[in-house]
């Protein structure tokens, strides 16, 4: 059995589905900014206020390569800017089946509006950032997804579902992996 990777822009469920998908698979859920919130003793916007985010984008690659090593299989979410990195596409394709959770800028928008957790969405205009930074990732989530899953308007049991359905075979091996986005 191979991990189940959860990608996608902030706000997109990957946590929320996570835990929840890792109750119904009896698996453990682990989540890249969690490990390294704990491995710094800090808050992520506080890396990026203290270290930068280059540092914090580091951090994520040597999260990833940990997680390689790990045994044991597990429900991963994935900070939403860890796929950018050509690096890092190439290790989570190795990492297990990765689904991409794509959710509409709108429903985005509706689930941060009041965050201030998320370094990259302060500011003025977050649903513009939000827009911006969607569009130059949108394509990046598509290349390393062994699948697509729309979340807009979709209960957590259909998402759930979807994804229990797209991984039924997870003696997965890295031939297997393609790009089935629907
Ligand atoms: C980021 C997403 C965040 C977190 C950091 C940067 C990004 O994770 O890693 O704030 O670049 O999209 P979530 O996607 O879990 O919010």
């Amino acid at each position: 059995m191979n991990n189940i990777v959860l990608i996608g822009f902030m706000g997109c469920g990957k946590t929320s589905v996570g835990i929840r998908l890792s109750y119904r698979l009896k698996q453990t859920f682990l989540d890249t900014d969690n490990i390294i919130e704990k491995e710094q003793g800090i808050a992520i916007a506080e890396i990026f206020a203290t270290k930068g985010e280059d540092a914090f984008r580091e951090m994520e690659t040597q999260c990833i390569e940990k997680l390689l090593e790990d045994p044991i299989k597990h429900i991963i979410s994935v900070g939403g800017g860890l796929p950018v990195r050509e690096e890092n596409r190439k290790l989570l394709s190795s990492l297990g089946k990765v689904i991409y959770l794509q959710a509409s800028p709108d429903t985005i928008y509706e689930r941060v509006k009041h965050d201030t957790k998320r370094p990259l969405l302060q500011g003025d205009n977050p649903k513009k950032k939000i827009a911006e930074l969607l569009e130059k990732r949108e394509n990046i989530y598509e290349s390393v997804a062994y699948a697509t899953v729309c979340v807009d308007g979709k209960s957590f049991y259909e998402i759930m579902d979807e994804i229990e359905e797209l991984v039924k075979d997870r003696r997965g091996d890295r031939s297997e992996h393609e790009n089935t986005s629907n």
